[in-house]
């Protein structure tokens, strides 16, 4: 039987300023350990900070995007290479955010993963629904393609992704999916995993979406909710911490 841990990582978007960072590291690190995995992904430009703070502790951190190709004349971006290089174990991938404001595609997203896996990373794989395409029925098909791109693009490696499924119409929003809807979800894309992976039962499957601590426990609960990828809440160090301590429930014993 497989035991799947948790994992709660902050998605801090574009916030942050070295002090609000320290403070809100400091109020993370002094909650004490949980049971679950914890991880910051922040800022591209705070990356070398929140290293230095948060090496020789349980707190693991990483980035929120990574370029696609390994090196060369790509203005602005930032390789895998050089987020190895600051210590990141993970490089959110495919955020709805990144995928409706810069064009991001379904490959590109993909190439990402690919690129992040290649230096030992792990990505995590953004997939999720917007409002319309829920309501007109669409929400398989589309998280199907979003997740098939990865897959093809990874083949066997697709074992080693992290997927966060994040209905965009519950992003930021207040609207969290009800545990059942976002359980739905996360069946199905643990079953399109289970085609092409014999570890899609050891895969971590991230919900997030207005996760805060008062719905934490709930999704958690479901079978195929492994954590969350926490936006406005992980800025409060007493609502991220909540939100990880709902996670040390006893785990759900894996399909
Ligand atoms: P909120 O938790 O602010 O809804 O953001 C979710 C998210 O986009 C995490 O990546």
């Amino acid at each position: 039987m497989t035991m799947r841990r948790k994992l709660i990582v902050g998605n801090w978007k574009m916030h942050g300023s070295h002090q609000t960072n320290a403070e809100l590291l400091e109020g993370i690190l002094g909650a004490g350990p949980c049971t679950a995995d914890v991880a910051v992904c922040v800022p591209y430009p705070y990356l070398s900070e929140v290293a230095v703070r948060l090496a020789g502790t349980p707190v693991r951190w990483g980035a929120q995007d990574c370029s696609a190709h390994e090196q060369g004349a790509y203005t602005g971006e930032v390789s895998a290479t050089m987020l190895k290089e600051f210590g990141c174990r993970y490089a959110i991938v495919g955020h709805s955010e990144r995928r409706a404001y810069h064009g991001e595609s379904d490959q590109l997203v993909a190439d990402k993963a690919k690129a992040v896996l290649g230096r030992g990373i792990t990505p995590i794989v953004c997939v999720g629904e917007t409002l319309a395409e829920r309501e007109a029925g669409q929400t398989e098909a589309v998280v199907k393609r979003q997740l098939s791109a990865v897959i093809h693009t990874l083949t066997h490696c697709c074992s080693e992704i992290v997927v966060a499924y994040e209905p965009v119409w519950a992003i930021g929003t207040g609207r969290t999916a009800t545990p059942e809807q976002a359980q739905a979800v996360h069946a199905l894309v643990r079953a399109q995993l289970h085609a092409a992976t014999p570890h899609s039962a050891d895969m971590t499957l991230l919900y997030g979406g207005s996760v805060k601590p008062d719905n934490a426990a709930a999704l958690f609960a479901q079978p195929d909710i492994d954590g969350a990828l926490v936006g406005g809440a992980s800025l409060k160090a007493a609502e991220f911490v909540a939100i990880a301590r709902a996670a040390d429930a006893p785990l759900p014993a894996a399909r």
